[in-house]
């Protein structure tokens, strides 16, 4: 299946990362090269990207749609690992770093991803195929009271407690299988006048699975921080949230490392400024 992604703020962060055609540039979440490309075409002699994505279909996708360029590096690794792979890659610093947080288009149209609450699939959404934990283990395995905090906290839904309640119920005849399979429990669990209105009544708590199976929320904090660590002089950290949780986590980060500063008289002080666009 083609790669389709339509990459958001594009124009904002290219503009935001103030590319210099001889910089350092990573970008942490590749997808469909949406934003790589626009950064690609404006490096020249000595300019660098480094292009990382935890999904092989994202990584082999990139690598087809910037075959013309000589000057990508492409890596299959959680951008949560920046310091080592920029350590293996022998790389101290870097002049700017993208982070286009979450999931792609591409992710939940592929059916047998199990991403998407539209398609009938095996419960999975692992972003990185590799990994042995997946959706069905959340749904099978985690007890009511992580089921109703994951879907609360990642989900922001108002049903958590009867979803997870339903959800348990329902293992107890048999496993949970399929998406279709859950998304018929939690609209048994939603009364019908609240399922009229809004979303789909299974988007919330997909959304929380999924971030719960890619521990989104869990690695975030600690990736910005190193995210800025790596950043040389002047160097520029975008980063795209979707989420009210990790858009407080990357400003709650920020503020920290902005003001007041912290840094040591004796260390390099690496405090930052900030600017955030709303949409
Ligand atoms: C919103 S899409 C990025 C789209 C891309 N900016 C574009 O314009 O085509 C997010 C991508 O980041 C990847 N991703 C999400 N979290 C990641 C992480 N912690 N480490 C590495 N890749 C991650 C996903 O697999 C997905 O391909």
């Amino acid at each position: 299946m083609e790669f389709k992604h339509v990459s958001v703020l594009l124009e904002e962060c290219i503009n935001g990362l103030e590319i210099k055609t001889n910089g350092i540039y990573v970008d942490g979440t590749m997808g469909g090269a949406g934003h790589s490309i626009e950064i690609a075409k404006r490096l020249g002699e000595g300019g660098r990207l480094i292009g990382i994505d935890q999904d092989l279909n994202a990584i082999n996708a990139s690598k087809e749609r910037l075959q013309e360029f000589n000057n990508v590096t492409f890596v299959r690794n959680n951008f949560s690992n920046i310091k080592d792979i920029l350590s293996e890659l022998k790389i101290d610093g870097v002049d700017g770093i993208l982070l286009d947080l979450g999931v792609s288009s591409h992710q939940l149209d592929v059916p047998e991803r199990g991403f998407s609450y539209m398609h009938d699939a095996p419960l999975d959404m692992r972003m990185n195929r590799d990994s042995s934990f997946s959706a069905w283990d959340v749904v099978n395995g985690y007890s009511k009271l992580e089921l109703e905090r994951i879907i609360r906290e990642y989900g922001e839904e108002k049903w958590a407690s009867r979803i997870a309640e339903f959800i348990v119920a329902e293992r107890s005849k048999s496993n949970i299988n399929t998406t279709y399979e859950l998304v018929n429990i939690i609209k048994a669990a939603i009364p019908a006048s609240a399922r009229r209105e809004g979303p789909h009544p299974a988007k919330r708590t997909f959304q929380a699975i999924r971030i719960e199976v890619n521990r989104e929320i869990e690695l975030l904090e600690k990736a910005v921080n190193d995210c800025l660590d790596k950043l040389n002089k002047g160097g520029r950290l975008c980063i795209i949230t979707f989420h009210s949780l990790e858009d407080r986590i990357v400003k709650n980060v920020y503020k920290q490392r902005e003001n007041p500063c912290t840094c040591p008289p004796s260390f390099l002080c690496v405090c930052v400024t900030k600017k955030v666009i709303l949409r």
